[in-house]
């Protein structure tokens, strides 16, 4: 098997031809894997598949899991499909990794363009080992020593929250990842609500510098595979028209952090502001009972 593989950018993202993914294999498998970890995110134009040979060739990668928060069909849970109509309806634009909302934030999504405009829905991704080598020896110390509460507000569910390290470790490539993101991430834990906000809002604005980044135009029948634990993707609401995805992801692991954490989580004094640390609270009651 020769592999075409094309660089989309200088930090991330590949269009490779050559193969056809429905005939592939764990031979084939093992070469995109290798193929993913250098590139992060990868593009197959012109595959053609049916849901069902869309979620074997997930199973080459590992478990697939049901989407918590999307519809799905009982005879394929693993499979979801997300219609947008004129840049309105499914469409993810706001930077994030996808579902950090859970303890074990998804490895891989695998993603095929089933229907897209002509113009417009291209989504963009960044490289997080990038945005955490280009912060100052003395703010990548300070965050390696968080953890941030994430929720799933976004889809409804404010009160389905997780802790994850700021800074991860790649278990395959050792290499560190900034891991917060302005969809799923409420709250630095070891600070105040006001410290915390500033911090990451500066963190989500710096992942999203435009030299960490690709945009992709999509072309029908491309699919696209990325890992979660070192990208984050953002999707263009700009275009008319239908834009209609199918995915299939891989189940998650609990992010390694790349250094135990150095604080232990901050409440301010009580005060008209508590209702800010109000979720975090909550989330650290419930963690703690679960333990008991
Ligand atoms: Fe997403």
């Amino acid at each position: 098997m020769t592999l075409q593989v094309t660089k989309l950018s200088g930090s991330l993202g590949a269009e490779i031809r050559g193969i056809r993914l429905t005939d592939a294999g764990p031979a084939e498998a093992a070469k995109i894997q290798s193929l993913l970890l250098e590139h992060l995110v990868l593009f197959f134009p012109g595959q053609q598949m049916t849901p069902d040979e869309h979620i074997a060739f997930g199973r080459l990668f590992g478990q697939l899991e049901a989407h918590p928060n999307l519809s799905f069909s009982a005879e394929r849970p693993e499979f979801f499909e997300l219609h947008a109509t004129g840049g309105q309806g499914g469409i993810a634009d706001e930077w994030h990794s996808d579902l950090t909302c859970q303890p074990e934030p998804s490895i891989m999504s695998i993603l095929r363009m089933a229907k897209c405009p002509d113009v417009g829905g291209d989504t963009m991704w960044a490289n997080m080992y990038k945005a955490y080598d280009e912060l100052s020896p003395p703010m990548q110390e300070f965050c390696e020593g968080l953890t941030a509460l994430h929720d799933a507000d976004p889809h409804g569910h404010a009160e389905r929250t997780a802790i994850h390290p700021v800074v991860r470790v790649h278990p395959e490539t050792g290499r560190k990842s900034l891991f917060v993101n302005e969809h799923f991430t409420r709250r630095i834990v070891e600070m105040s609500h006001q410290e915390s906000a500033a911090l990451l809002g500066y963190l989500t604005r710096w992942v999203q510098s435009p030299r960490f980044t690709v945009r992709y135009h999509w072309t029908e029948g491309t699919l696209a595979m990325w890992d979660n634990r070192c990208t984050q993707h953002h999707v263009l609401s700009d275009f008319d028209g239908d834009r209609v995805i199918q995915r299939v992801t891989v189940m998650g692991d609990k992010p390694e952090a790349a250094s135990p954490p150095r604080w232990k989580p901050y409440i301010g004094p009580l005060s008209a502001a508590s209702r800010h640390d109000r979720q975090l609270l909550t989330h650290l009651k419930t963690q703690g009972a679960r333990r008991e």
